[in-house]
């Protein structure tokens, strides 16, 4: 199991963030998972012009991680976000579908996922775990899965 290092996973969502695609809010948010061998998945958001279609950094970057096979290996979850042309400072935490979509990750792992939000830019963190995020989630442990 590699350390979590919070820096690490914000300045990596930061990265993938320069890769979002949003041109209709043009607010960037970069998301970036953590394996337990150390790798790191990154997302960005990715929007439509039917804008409901769009997606979300961390629910790319997750299903990035589940079509390599490895949901159940995510240890940790970084996301930063801010407006485009800005660099705004405030720690943008998870959409609330996004916090579903983490739930299956953390209960296929069996972890109470710590989730650090960051700005675009600055060096705030704000360090939770997904049970405060979204307690008495509803996941595949209800489904007899795990
Ligand atoms: N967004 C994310 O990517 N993740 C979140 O958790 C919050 C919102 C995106 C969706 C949309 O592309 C933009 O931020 C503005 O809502």
């Amino acid at each position: 199991m590699s350390e979590v290092n919070p820096r690490a996973l914000i300045e990596a969502a930061r990265a993938a963030s320069k890769h979002a695609y949003a041109p209709y809010s043009n607010f960037a948010v970069g998301a970036a998972v953590l394996l337990s061998d150390g790798t790191m998945v990154t997302g960005a958001n990715f929007e439509n012009a039917s804008y409901g279609l769009s997606l979300c950094a961390e629910t790319v970057a997750l299903a990035k991680t589940s079509s390599e096979g490895r949901l159940a290996e995510v240890v940790a979850i970084g996301v930063i976000g801010g407006r485009m042309g800005h660099a705004d400072t405030a720690p943008v935490s998870p959409c609330g579908r996004c916090r579903q979509i983490i739930n299956e990750a953390a209960q296929l792992g069996g972890h109470d996922l710590p989730v650090f939000c960051g700005g675009a830019a600055g060096d705030e963190i704000a360090a939770y775990t997904l049970s405060q995020l979204l307690p008495a989630a509803f996941g595949p442990r209800d489904l007899g899965m795990v």
